[in-house]
């Protein structure tokens, strides 16, 4: 399939490599002009095991390019990614300027139907803010006659593991309420979802809150295991034994304490 991915940073460019790596057709957008040279030299920045293989591999192989020209992105791919950072406000609230500005850029430069994919991670409504974007823009432009389709496919994947938490992942969210774009989103993934059904289907908003959820709760269960932790110093008790002895039920298990 033909994918363009906006962002080549964690998130963006494993998801780049593995999609190509399973025969998608993916170009890749930056704004950052000396990350684009070096992934097209095959440099890859950041420490990932398997990922500068990947990279170099599918590269060669004609299935995964670089380039900071949005109007190349946007002409390429039926399905655009968005996957800038979201960096935190003073506030803490996620700041949404460089999602809405690739928005922006999709609707300036599109003249065909688009799905939009937003895999940031992002407040709920922030599907609803890309929408809006788009179709200001395209008003602005006075193509008011293209479509497009919005959707959410929020990433899961760790620093560290990567690569390996991408092609093999434990669920594949889709949010969204077009039957044409879930199509889509099932095509493009199912070479990652062959051995049992990985795929969960949604609204934008349960889509957006699904990916909040779970990492509140990971926080949270690190937050109680240190306050646990604490406390077993505190009373003279051996956290590791405490950890088994908790972890052992299914209720709470093993991970993230
Ligand atoms: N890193 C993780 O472990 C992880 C895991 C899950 C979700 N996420 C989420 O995924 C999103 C991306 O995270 P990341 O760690 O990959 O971010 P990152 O900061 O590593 O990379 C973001 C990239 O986007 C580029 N960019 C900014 N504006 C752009 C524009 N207008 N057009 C094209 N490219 C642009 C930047 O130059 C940068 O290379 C964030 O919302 C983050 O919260 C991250």
């Amino acid at each position: 399939m033909l994918v363009t991915i906006f962002g080549t940073g964690y998130v963006g460019l494993v998801q780049a490599a593995a999609l190509a790596d399973v025969g998608s057709d993916v170009v890749c957008v930056d704004v950052d002009a000396a990350k684009v040279e070096r992934l097209r030299r095959g440099e890859v920045s950041i420490y990932e095991p398997g990922l500068e293989k990947l990279v170099r591999e599918n590269s060669a192989a004609g299935r995964l390019r670089f380039t900071t020209d949005a109007a190349e992105g946007v002409q390429h791919g039926g399905l655009q990614f968005i996957a800038v950072g979201t960096p935190p406000d003073e506030d803490g609230s996620a700041n949404l300027k460089y999602v809405l500005a690739v928005a922006d850029a999709i609707a300036a430069h599109m003249e065909e139907h688009k799905t939009v994919v937003v895999k940031s991670t992002v407040p709920v409504g922030t599907g609803d803010k890309v929408r809006a974007t788009i179709a200001r823009r395209l008003r602005e432009r006075g193509r008011e006659d293209l479509t497009f389709d919005v959707a959410s496919n929020p990433e899961f994947l760790k620093e560290g593991s990567a690569v390996a938490d991408c092609r093999r992942p434990d669920r594949i969210i889709i949010g969204t309420d077009s039957a044409a774009a879930e199509e889509a989103l099932r095509e493009l993934y199912a070479p990652f979802n062959r051995n049992h059904e990985k795929i969960i289907v949604m609204g934008v908003r349960s889509a957006e809150l699904t990916k909040y959820a779970a990492n509140a709760m990971l926080a949270a269960k690190i937050s109680f295991m240190n306050e646990m932790a604490n406390l077993a110093d505190r009373l003279g008790a051996d956290i590791e034994h405490v950890r088994h002895g908790i972890g052992a039920d299914p209720r709470i298990g093993y991970h993230f304490i």
